[in-house]
């Protein structure tokens, strides 16, 4: 099964995405996720991305495509795409990809919530540096302020483009260039989910949940 969830900077795509893999047992992949790995190697893609993410710009398409499509790959065709497609053409590109391996998108969850919302998800995100699990300094406390759960003494960072201008940018790149990959998807012809995303996080899971497995049951 290949998903890809939709929606804008700091919607809980990564949230609601650590939840999706354990149903419905598929691979997370982001591209926000795989960028910062690839910095924190200090490869040269990593090098390239640094300051389109840092400033709240994307990076190149082909760039992404590339990085995308040799992750789909790796995952044999079972993976949820998070923040990927971002664009028409990485949309295309990636239908052109599947279809040339016999493999479709089989649903397309979209978050939806307000701008003046996410802003606050995002600046008070924290996030552990060594497993990656991401907290919120009010609505989603770490047992022991400041530090992981999950990994003992490891501190919790602030991402860099988590500071409220570059948040503010990344909204407006979210607006004139991803959200008319929601418009792409409808014209196509495949199903898109839309949830609410404005509430309790065990609310929005629930909802995708009953979402995907209606459309599941429908065939
Ligand atoms: P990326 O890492 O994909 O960032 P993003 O899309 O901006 O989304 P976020 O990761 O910030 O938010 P999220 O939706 O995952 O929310 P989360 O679950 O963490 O991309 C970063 C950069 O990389 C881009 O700006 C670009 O430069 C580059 N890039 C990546 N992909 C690219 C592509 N395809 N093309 C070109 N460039 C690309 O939740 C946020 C916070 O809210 C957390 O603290 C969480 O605990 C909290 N929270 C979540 N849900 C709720 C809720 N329901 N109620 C209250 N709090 C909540
Ligand atoms: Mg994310």
């Amino acid at each position: 099964m290949i998903l890809v969830l939709l929606g804008p900077p700091g919607a809980g795509k990564g949230t609601q995405c650590k939840r999706i893999i354990e149903k419905y047992e598929l691979v997370h992949l982001s591209s926000g996720d795989l960028l910062r790995s690839q910095r924190a190697a200090g490869t040269e893609l990593g090098k390239k991305a640094q300051e389109y993410m840092d400033s709240g710009q994307l990076v190149p398409d082909r760039v992404i495509i590339d990085m995308m499509a040799g992750a789909i790959a790796s995952a044999g065709g079972n993976c949820v795409l998070d923040g990927f497609p971002r664009t028409v053409v990485q949309a295309q590109e990636l239908d052109k990809e599947l279809t040339g391996k016999g493999q479709k998108i089989d649903a397309v969850v979209n978050l939806v919530v307000d701008d003046a919302v996410v802003e606050g998800r995002m600046t008070g995100r924290r996030s552990c540096p060594a497993c990656g699990a991401v907290y919120h300094i009010d609505t989603l406390k770490p047992k022991a302020e400041g530090f992981c759960d999950k990994c003992p003494k490891q501190e919790l960072v602030q991402r860099p483009d988590d500071k409220p201008e570059v948040v503010k940018q990344r909204l407006v790149t979210y607006h004139q260039q991803t959200s008319a990959v929601v418009g792409y998807y409808s014209k196509s012809g495949q199903k898109v989910l839309d949830i609410n995303a404005d509430g309790p996080i065990d609310d929005i899971t629930a909802e995708i949940f009953a979402k995907l497995d209606s459309l599941a049951a429908a065939g």
